[in-house]
Formats: structure tokens, sequence, C-alpha cells
């Protein structure tokens, strides 16, 4: 089948004035995270692998919390210029917020931080073929003003990552695309 994605577009000013206030991570709190989020930011060691073309480029639409603890992420990511819709579902680990998932090799996913309401950090550890790969991502419900993106640096600064490292994940490309819907994407529920 072939369907319409709107591949981004985040283009709006920011809409509030907040600033970050995380709250702790538990378990049983997790299942806020459900809802729809938008790509801020990504930050990696590779940058090759967030970059245009990168297997790890993607743009997220929806995550869900499910009943046996794992989250469902719906992601888009171009394929030689398609936009394509891609699902994945992170297994729990152990830790609060730790979770698991093969995907372009090993990952370790882990939430950093959360208002469960405006941002969401997550830390990715990558290991494919002998390699490891950092990735951190910060998803919005919203455009996020400035000190949203300054706490996302601060923290790619403590797992070694400078401002090189960051890319901006919004307005990036801005249009819509013709897409063939990925075989591993199974329709959406919702
Ligand atoms: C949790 O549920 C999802 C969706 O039904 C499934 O794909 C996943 O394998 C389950 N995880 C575990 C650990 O059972
Ligand atoms: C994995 O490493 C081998 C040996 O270095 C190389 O030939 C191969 O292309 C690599 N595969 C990927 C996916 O990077």
């Amino acid at each position: 089948t072939t369907l319409l994605l709107l591949c981004l577009p985040l283009s709006l000013s920011w809409t509030q004035e907040s600033t970050p206030r995380p709250v702790p991570l538990r378990t049983h709190s997790m299942a806020r995270v459900s809802g729809y989020w938008y790509s801020i930011s990504m930050a990696s060691d590779d940058l090759k692998r967030i970059k245009e073309n990168g297997d790890l480029r993607v743009f997220v639409r929806h995550i869900e919390h499910l009943r046996n603890g794992s989250l469902k992420f719906d992601f888009r990511f171009m394929i030689q210029g398609d936009c394509v819709a891609v699902t994945v579902v992170c297994e729990k680990m152990k830790g609060d917020g730790e979770y698991s998932i093969v995907y372009n090799g090993k990952n370790k996913v882990t939430v950093l931080e959360t208002d469960f309401w405006l941002y969401i950090t997550f830390h990715l550890q990558n290991l494919r073929n002998g390699t490891k790969t950092q990735v951190l991502a910060l998803y919005g419900t919203s455009p996020l003003n400035p000190s949203y993106l300054d706490r996302f640096k601060m923290i790619c600064k403590t797992y070694g990552l400078s401002s090189e490292n960051i890319i901006d994940m919004t307005n990036q490309g801005g249009s819509s695309w013709n897409a063939v819907q990925s075989p591993l994407a199974p329709p959406m529920s919702h």
C-alpha cells in the first residue's frame, strides 16, 4: 500500500516558557511516557549514523508503554528518499527505565530523564560488529524552548559528547513524501 506520511515538520515556534523539571523514574510510572512525541535533537559519537542516510537516524512519532512493561516506538526514517514507518518494541530490562532491542546490532536503551509531559531524553548504546556507538535523543511533545536544548547539551557532555556531536532534528525536510510502507511495520492500531 502507498501512503502519504508526513515525515516531519516541526516548525512551530516555542510554545512554552517552562524550564526542564525532571521527575524521578520509577518502573510503575513509565506508562506515562505513552503518547505522541517529536524528535528535537540527537547526538552521537558517530555522526554518520544519525546524519542523512544514517541507520540510527529515526524520527519518533509515538511511544506506547505495553502491559508487559516493554516500550513500543513508532518511528519514521528515510530509505533512499522514501519516508518509511517502522515499529519496534524495546523489551524491559531489570533497571528502571532500561530496555533492550536488537536493531542494527544490540542496543541498550535508557530513559535518562523526563517530566512525562514535555520532554524525554534517551540514551542508546549500540553494539554492532564489535563497535560501540552512543546515541542520545531529545524528544518533545511540542517545540521546546532553548533551556531544554541547553540541558540536553549538558547531558551530552556528561557522556563525552560536545556540541559538534549534536544535530537538530526539527525542520528537517519539512515536507511530505510519498512512501511505501515498510514490510517491518504492521498497520498502526491507532
Ligand atoms: C511484550 O509484549 C510485546 C507485544 O505484545 C511483545 O512483542 C514482546 O515480546 C513482549 N515482551 C515480553 C518480554 O514478553
Ligand atoms: C563487520 O566487520 C567485518 C570485518 O571487519 C566487515 O567485513 C563487515 O563489512 C562489517 N559489517 C558491518 C555491517 O559493518
